[in-house]
């Protein structure tokens, strides 16, 4: 088979190089010629809404999916009367609009933050006082990497975050007092199997995802299977079909859905390695229907992400369990570049490892001594 992917970044990438070992071919559409992709498959340069090679790829490509969440819904649409796209547009819709998306999961009664809508600086003022300060004032489409949202904490904010962000369609949401950024991922087939990984623990720095590590044993039971059952209700609603991540924030034990995305994720990179199948297999596995592989951890890992620049090769590959993914990128302010996952039998031998880790792959980095230890 020949997949096409909308999007040639470092997911597409993974995908295919998990799509390879199962024999399958792929296409990838981006604006960038020296998309991270590109070095692994056939890419095809063209923006996302140029029909012309919207068919082009539909042609080449027995099914259709995508890498980046961005894409125009018209475009997805579009390529859906000409082949199969996975996962439907309906869910690219959904999550594209951040108010879309919590109306979405409040009418799955799926808890979220606060939220309301904001259009002028009038709705501005009545959002801070239904809502309260702090809270998060975000651009309702185009964020990723925190970027497009601001922290309000006084009413000076309030007008400073108006000015800059006021142009804008946006959502001001409460502020979540979290204990802990979780995310759970799940997969659904073309034949409606569906496996969910365990949930992860994510630290962010700057808005951008830095350390994610799934804790299979940190969590009750009942914790997981509500995530689970949170996801399971979006994959049914959305009959969707490949993987989906939804973020959470933990508070006390209540589990709130931050954001979802129609696609693998960063929080799952761990599974390459970290997992009996990875979500990149595990996607590719759903889209053209083959039974999904189990989601099984194989001992305690770790994935810390290389952003701005790669970590020195030889010092990350010295530490024994240690795995360096690079995107083939180059190095910018803010861009994730690669990533580093690190295994080990047990928590202890991974807390010290990621000790070694930690100062060369994010050396601004002072990951909370709960991260450290691998609990
Ligand atoms: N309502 C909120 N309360 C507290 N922290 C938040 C809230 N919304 C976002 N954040 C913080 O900002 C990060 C990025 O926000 P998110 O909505 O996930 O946007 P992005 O698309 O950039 O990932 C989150 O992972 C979290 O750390
Ligand atoms: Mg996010």
């Amino acid at each position: 088979m020949t997949i096409g992917v909308l999007g040639g970044g470092q997911l597409g990438r993974m995908i295919a190089l998990a799509g390879y070992t199962l024999g399958q071919r792929f296409v990838f559409l981006d604006p960038g010629a020296e998309s991270s992709a590109g070095h692994v498959g056939n890419l095809r340069v063209g923006a996302y809404d140029d029909e012309e090679r919207l068919s082009e790829l539909a042609r080449k490509s027995d099914v259709v999916t995508y890498e980046f969440e961005n894409v125009p819904v018209g475009s997805a649409r579009f390529l859906n009367e000409l082949v199969r796209v996975y996962p439907p547009p309906r869910a690219l819709e959904v999550s594209q609009d951040r108010l879309d998306e919590k109306q979405f999961f409040a009418s799955m009664r799926i808890p979220t933050a606060g939220f309301a809508a904001v259009s002028s600086q009038a709705e501005l003022e009545a959002a801070v006082a239904k809502l309260g300060l702090p809270a998060v004032l975000k651009t309702r489409r185009f964020g990723y990497d925190g970027k497009g949202q601001w922290i309000l904490r006084t009413q000076d904010d309030v007008a400073r975050a108006w000015e800059a962000l006021g142009a804008a369609s946006l959502v001001l949401e409460a502020f979540v007092p979290f204990e802990r950024e979780l995310s759970i991922l799940a997969v659904r087939s073309t034949r409606g199997e569906t496996r969910f990984w365990p949930l992860v623990e994510n630290e962010h720095r700057d808005g951008i995802l830095r350390l994610s590590m799934p804790k299979s044993d940190a969590w009750t039971p009942e914790l997981q299977a509500r995530a689970e059952a949170y996801a399971a209700n979006v994959l049914a609603e959305l009959d969707y079909v490949g993987v989906l991540a939804i973020e959470l924030f933990l508070v006390g034990d209540e589990l709130v859905a931050n954001e979802m995305a129609p696609r693998v994720h960063n929080s799952g990179h761990w599974t390459i390695e970290g997992a009996e199948t990875s979500q990149f297999e595990n996607h590719v596995r759903a889209i053209l229907g083959m039974p999904l592989g189990s989601t099984r951890t194989i001992g305690a890992c770790a994935m810390i992400n290389a952003i701005g620049r790669l970590p020195p090769q030889g010092d990350v590959l010295a530490v024994e369990g240690a795995h360096l993914h690079a995107y083939g990128k180059d190095g910018a302010p803010g861009r994730k570049v690669g990533h580093v996952t690190v295994r080990a039998e047990t928590k202890r031998e991974l807390a010290e490892k990621l000790e070694k880790l930690l100062p060369i792959v994010d050396p601004q980095g002072v990951a909370p001594a709960s991260m450290r230890q691998a609990r």
